[in-house]
């Protein structure tokens, strides 16, 4: 077997040392919007620094916590912090947890982020729920010999996004009056925002959000056969009269600002898939 088979194993035992998992729902949670972590009925919760293979995180806003319990009664294990390709791990590295939770029983993966818009009818602190990406900005996670375990050499990727997930998540949006987009989610490596020409080009080839997460976890996932549902939130646009400027302080404090809706949707949500 492959040194990933040993390092899952080593991690999966690891944790069911500590807890029985028996969650069918994964969530991780992007920048600024580690709230939810706190709605949570924690019942084990395992900081990233001890759990052998887990990178850690190093981003401002990130909890770094891997979360057993109960969200809106329903069992879940959340990822507060998740890994970015531009902290320096392999692309392999940054997707671990998420076949770290297919091993530990997760069939649904919900995902969010926070993300630059360059849909012109977008503004800050909307949603957007992700129904398909571009990934050719950064590098793909299956790179590299093929986990037959994990899954084929050359996944299919016609429905990346869940159709039925997305279609209940509207439902509950619309019952709680909560707007939402739905649109495509272009993945780039970062840590630098988007020159005006990058957003430009981004906007052209057909992306409503740009973000720098959730496409190399979304490829993982649906590698292994698990369902992903995955919400952006507009954190700051980046097409405005090719005038704007931006910050990580102002991305965080637009997504802190939206992340109750988030949080009532994830909640909601988790409770019919
Ligand atoms: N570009 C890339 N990533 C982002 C942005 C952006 O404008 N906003 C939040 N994450």
């Amino acid at each position: 077997m492959s040194n990933l088979f040993d390092e899952l194993e080593e991690t999966v035992s690891y944790i069911k040392s500590k807890v029985n998992p028996v969650a069918k729902t994964g969530i991780i949670l992007g920048s600024g919007l580690g709230n939810l972590a706190t709605v949570i009925e924690t019942e084990v919760e395992i900081p990233y620094t001890e759990i052998r293979h887990f990178p850690v995180s190093t981003v401002k806003g990130h909890g770094g916590k891997l979360i057993f319990g109960k969200l809106g009664g329903v069992d879940v294990i959340v990822m507060s912090g998740r890994f970015h390709f531009y902290e320096g791990y392999s692309a392999q590295h940054v997707v671990f947890p998420v076949r770290v939770m297919k091993m530990l029983g997760v069939e649904n993966l919900l995902l969010s982020n926070a993300a630059g818009a360059v849909n012109p009818n977008y503004k800050v602190g909307d949603l957007m729920l992700i129904n398909d990406h571009i990934s050719f900005f950064t590098v793909n996670p299956l790179i590299g010999k093929n986990e037959e375990f994990l899954g084929t050499r050359f996944p299919d990727m016609s429905e990346p996004y869940s159709k039925a997930i997305i279609a209940k998540a509207k439902q509950i949006a619309a019952a709680n009056n909560i707007h939402v987009h739905e649109g495509v989610y272009t993945a780039v490596t970062g840590p630098t925002f988007e020159t005006h020409a990058e957003y430009r080009l981004i906007k052209t080839i057909g992306s409503d959000v740009v973000g720098m997460s959730t496409v190399q976890e979304n490829i993982a996932a649906i590698h292994c056969g698990m369902k992903v549902f995955a919400v952006s939130v507009v954190t700051d646009l980046g097409i405005r009269d090719g005038n704007n400027t931006i910050t990580h302080e102002e991305v965080l404090e637009a997504a802190n600002a939206a992340e109750p809706k988030l949080t009532l949707l994830f909640k909601e949500l988790v409770k019919v898939i």
